[in-house]
Parts: structure tokens; C-alpha cells; sequence
């Protein structure tokens, strides 16, 4: 399939009242930039945040990272305004928090068209209500509309235990389950979908770990809250130079005259179907995408 692959190993939240950490984040190696309004930035700071993320997105200087406006929930006093100034200043995309129906999906879209935002302004959404587990396919079907706008999912795991009382302790076993469903509805409608953040982020080993899980688990990249867990992040979720070569060799073998029309072959002693080709041209399109980034 021919879908354009855009590198999210490493996606960065910053507090929009954070003048500081706003100029900072030009310079860090992160694929996405969160520029946060919500769960980040206390009541008292909402319009300071929201004119400070505007006047960041206005003047510049991210380069090819691609950057992501966080609003207050559309229920709160001010989503709605918001959502008018992240239209204005042109992000990437724009994360709702707390959905929890399809129909969310399209009251988030409908006020994106309304504000006048260009068909390329993409809808990311947080996963973090216990009826947003409850309805996850729901949610990621609205992907399948034409004119769709919904591109990502964002796992708000630190949400998801304050409202359903599971653990963030341990391997996340408490979560599981929640984690797994979100992939798999994510991935039924063609979503990224990216991993919840590590709230301890001077514990390197335990970063790490979770970072691992999330890269068994489907994910395809994790949230982060601290620029030292970029570089881990960005490994973690990069595909590995032997990963990448045994892919070329899979495609390579599958080109060759005596394999053509075959749908099982050996290479290197293993078998190797065509469902592991489309994984090799999977793999070698990310690494082809990781290294585009970078220049
Ligand atoms: N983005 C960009 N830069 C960041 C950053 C972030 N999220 N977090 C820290 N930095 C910068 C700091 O500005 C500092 O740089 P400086 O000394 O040149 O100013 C450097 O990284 C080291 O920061 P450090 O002193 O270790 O951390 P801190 O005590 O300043 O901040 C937090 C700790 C957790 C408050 C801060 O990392 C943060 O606000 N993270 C994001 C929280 C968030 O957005 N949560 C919402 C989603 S869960
Ligand atoms: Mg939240």
C-alpha cells in the first residue's frame, strides 16, 4: 500500500504557558511537538498559553517537525475559542482531549470546517475516558468518512487511571487491555496511534521498559514529557539496521525470476511468505521515512 509513512516515534508535550520550553523545542530531536493548552496549563493561564502557542506557531522555526495544538475540551469554557485560534495559526493538527463517542469525531470536525480550517489540518484525539475504551471502534471508524480529518490516536493514560482507578504501576498490566483495543481499533481504520507518557522521567530503565512494551503492543511512537526521553523514544520506535537489511533482503528475494508468483519462499534457512514482504516494504518505507526527516 502505498501510504505515506510520517515518523511519530518521539511526540513532546509542552505546557503553552511555558514561554521558555516553547523556544526550546526548535532545537530537540522530536518528530511531533504537543503545543498543550489543556491538562498542562492551570485555569488561571488559558489565555496567556493559548496567545504564547499562537504567537510560537505564527513566528516559526520548527522545521520539518510536525506540530500539534492540544485544546481544552469542547465542553470547557474555552475549547471552542481554541479551536478558532489553532485553525488561525496553522498547526499540523489539532488533539481534543476526552472523546468518548464516534459523534465526538464529527462535532470536532464540523467546528474545524466551520473555523475554516484547510482539508490538510488533520484531528487527533486523546484516548483517556473509560467509554473512550468502551467505544474505540466507534471512534477510529469515523477515519472512513471521505472527507475525514481524524489521523491519530493519543493514548492519556495518566486520565485513564484517574478515571477508572487501574494502576500505571508495574508493566501496565492494569492497562492492557485498554492499550491492545486502542491499537487494534486504530490500525482497523488505517490511525497512528501513540503511547501514553512516563510520568517518572529522571528513571531511565523504566522509561525505557515502557517504551518497549509500547513498541511490542503496535504503537508507534510514545508521548513524552522531558527532552531526555527523546533520543530512547526515537531508537526505540526506529526500525534496527539489521531489521532493515533483512527487510531489503526479503523484497530482494521475492524479485528474483525463480520467485515470481510464489507465495512462500525460503531466505536463509527461514520461511518467509508475502504477507512478510509487505511488512519488509513496511519497514524499509519507515526507515526511508526516518532518514528524510533528518535532512
Ligand atoms: N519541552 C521542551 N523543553 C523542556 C521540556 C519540554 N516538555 N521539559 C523540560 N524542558 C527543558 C527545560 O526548559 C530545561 O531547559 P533549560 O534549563 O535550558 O531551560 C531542560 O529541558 C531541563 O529541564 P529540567 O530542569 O530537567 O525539568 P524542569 O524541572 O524544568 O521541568 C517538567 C519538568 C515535568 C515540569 C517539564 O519537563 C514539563 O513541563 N513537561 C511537560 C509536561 C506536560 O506538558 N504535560 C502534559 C501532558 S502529560
Ligand atoms: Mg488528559
Amino acid at each position: 500500500m502505498a501510504r505515506n509513512f510520517r515518523p511519530r516515534r518521539s511526540v513532546l508535550y509542552m505546557p503553552g504557558s511555558n514561554a521558555r520550553v516553547l523556544e526550546k523545542a526548535r532545537g530537540l530531536e522530536a518528530d511531533t511537538l504537543i503545543l498543550d493548552l489543556e491538562d498542562a496549563v492551570s485555569p488561571d493561564q488559558k489565555e496567556i498559553a493559548r496567545a504564547q502557542v499562537v504567537a510560537a506557531l505564527t513566528e516559526g522555526g520548527y522545521g520539518n517537525r510536525e506540530l500539534v495544538v492540544r485544546i481544552n475540551g469542547l465542553d470547557s469554557p474555552w475549547g471552542r475559542d481554541d479551536l478558532a485560534a489553532a485553525v488561525e495559526a496553522g498547526p499540523d493538527a489539532i488533539l481534543v482531549p476526552k472523546v468518548s463517542h464516534g459523534a465526538d469525531i464529527g462535532l470536532a470536525e464540523g467546528l474545524m470546517a466551520k473555523a475554516g480550517a484547510p482539508s490538510s489540518l488533520k484531528l487527533w484525539v486523546m484516548m483517556e475516558t473509560p467509554l473512550a475504551m468502551l467505544n474505540a471502534g466507534e471512534i477510529a471508524h469515523e477515519a472512513g468518512r471521505a472527507d475525514a480529518r481524524l489521523a491519530c490516536f493519543v493514548m492519556g493514560t495518566n486520565d485513564l487511571a484517574k478515571e477508572t482507578g487501574a494502576s500505571l504501576a508495574g508493566d501496565r498490566d492494569g492497562m492492557l487491555a485498554w492499550l491492545s483495543m486502542s491499537v487494534a481499533a486504530a490500525k482497523a481504520y488505517g490511525l497512528d496511534i501513540i503511547d501514553g507518557v512516563f510520568n517518572d522521567f529522571r528513571d531511565e530503565a523504566g522509561f525505557q521498559a515502557e517504551a518497549e512494551q509500547g513498541a511490542r503492543l503496535g504503537m508507534d511512537g510514545k508521548t513524552l514529557i522531558h527532552p531526555g526521553q527523546l533520543e530512547p523514544a526515537n531508537e526505540v520506535f526506529s526500525p534496527t539496521e539489521d531489521e532493515i537489511s533483512w527487510a531489503r533482503e526479503i523484497i530482494a528475494a521475492f524479485a528474483l525470476p525463480e520467485n515470481t508468483g510464489k507465495g512462500v519462499i525460503t531466505v536463509d534457512g527461514r520461511m518467509v511468505e508475502l504477507l512478510h514482504a509487505d511488512m519488509a516494504r513496511r519497514t524499509v518505507a519507515i526507515a526511508d521515512a526516518i532518514k528524510a526527516l533528518q535532512s
